[in-house]
């Protein structure tokens, strides 16, 4: 039998190609759809479109998989470093011994800001989110890194690809100083990426900085799992701006936008505010059964994915490390508990079982970062920090690909047919 997908359009049969990736459902190739048939696709929210190839990051959702690069996300978290999951990321195999120390000392040369960058900071309210901080800096730096943006030249787009994963962590720590207050801290190259964005985050000129190595631990751990996530909103957003020859800094700042959202990236700060709405246990029914109700906008915050009807193998790990985050910094926090009951609740409730939703890898992120210091509004800047590496990754990716185009949607039409124009005095 023929591997093509036939389609009948009206008295007419067109076949179209069916293509096999290394793992995961084919996909039909309905490229010469439009000049054989005159016909679009429709398929709003992407739900069964395949929108490029890649060789990154892969989902299976109804097992709850995520590989990168064919690594299981768990055995990475568990045993590799950010570090590590990056070059991973960017060269497509683990790192040697050798290799891992040359791409460390390489990000550890790009951490400084411009010094000029750093006064762009003060434009800013105090007040302001630091997330609107991020679209704007990371924006800036197109204006200041003129000398790696000729994304025809792989050498550049290799020197902007680790000036974004360097710099994040400076820019996110300064975006957090500023807001409370207190100096800026340089970076420390001596330290490790994820131990030096904590001193320049907590750390003051004024005292000497001990990096608490189960938190520079945990936090590494945070980080890899939100490295990369096949083709997101955000990545897509990325792909998209990119595709049109944008330069990578101004493509990261656009993925930087999308995350923002709460269906998104924001979903980490929402579910951590929705757990202090609901604080103690025994308000958690009140809240199933809003979430459950079509006329109440609210739905539980952590929970649900486009892509994994099973549990996120992300937040299996997360639950975890906030037992050890807890243990280590000898702390409490009641939001937990109120977390494990509400997940428990609601996996066994009717509603939740048959939509096949479970609790996402913001569910329980959100304490832990909390445990560590950082207020809410930083939780979706630290997700766009180590979503950074990602984001590059498949920008790189994509930009290699010699048959890459424009991405350039079509639409179904719905608004008024051709009419003529009413002058003002007639109307
Ligand atoms: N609470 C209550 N009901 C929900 C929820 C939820 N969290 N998520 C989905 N549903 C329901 C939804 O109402 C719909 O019901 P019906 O079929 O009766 O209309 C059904 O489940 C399918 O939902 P959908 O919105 O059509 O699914 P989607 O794939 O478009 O949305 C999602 C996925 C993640 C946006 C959604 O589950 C959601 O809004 N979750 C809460 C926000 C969240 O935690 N986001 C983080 C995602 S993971 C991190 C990341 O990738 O950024």
């Amino acid at each position: 039998m023929s591997n093509d997908a036939r389609l009948i359009a009206g008295n007419e049969e067109y076949t179209y190609p069916v293509v096999s990736g290394s793992v995961g459902p084919d996909v039909i190739d309905i490229r010469k759809l439009y000049a054989q048939t005159g016909m679009f696709t429709y398929d709003p929210g992407f739900t069964s479109t395949a929108s490029c190839e890649s060789a990154l990051t892969y989902i299976d959702g109804d097992e709850g998989v995520l590989l990168h690069r064919g690594y299981p996300i768990g055995q990475l978290a568990e045993q590799s470093s950010f570090m590590e999951v990056s070059y991973l990321l960017l060269n497509g195999e683990l790192p040697s011994p050798g290799q891992l120390k040359d791409f460390s000392h390489t990000i550890s040369r790009h951490t400084m800001l411009h010094e000029q960058l750093m006064t762009f900071y003060r434009g800013f309210r105090r007040d302001a989110h630091p997330m609107a901080i991020m679209c704007g800096v990371v924006g800036a730096l197109s204006a200041f890194y003129h000398d790696s943006t000729d994304i025809a030249d792989p050498v550049h787009r290799k020197i902007s690809s680790h000036r974004l994963v360097a710099k994040m962590p400076t820019i996110a720590a300064a975006a957090y100083k500023y807001s409370v207050g207190q100096p800026f801290v340089y970076p420390d190259n001596s330290l490790s990426y994820t131990g030096n964005f904590l001193r320049m985050t907590f750390g003051v000129p004024a005292e000497k900085y001990e990096v608490n190595p189960v938190v520079e631990r945990a936090l590494d751990r945070i980080f890899i799992l939100h490295a990369d996530h096949e083709q997101n909103a955000s990545t897509s957003t990325v792909r998209l701006a990119g595709s049109s020859g944008a330069n990578p800094f101004a493509c990261i700042a656009a993925g930087i936008a999308c995350l923002w959202g709460p269906a998104h990236g924001g979903a980490n700060e929402a579910a951590l505010n929705m757990l202090k709405e609901i604080g103690t246990p025994d308000r958690i029914p009140h809240y199933i059964e809003r979430a459950k109700d079509k006329n109440d906008p609210f739905r539980l915050m952590g929970f649900g994915h486009r892509v994994y009807k099973n549990y996120d193998p992300r937040a299996t790990v997360m639950q975890s490390t906030v037992r050890e985050v807890f243990k280590s910094l000898n702390v409490t926090d009641p939001l937990f508990e109120t977390a494990l009951r509400l997940e428990e609740l609601a996996l066994n409730d009717p509603y939740f079982i048959e939509k096949k939703l479970f609790p996402n890898v913001d569910f329980y992120s959100g304490i832990i970062l909390s445990a560590i210091g950082f207020p809410t509004t930083m939780f979706t800047v630290l997700f766009a920090l180590a979503r950074t590496v990602g984001w590059v990754a498949q920008w790189n990716e994509m930009i290699s690909d010699p048959g890459q185009k424009i991405g350039r949607p079509r639409q179904l039409y719905t608004g008024p047919t051709s009419r003529d124009y009413v002058s003002l005095d007639k109307r």
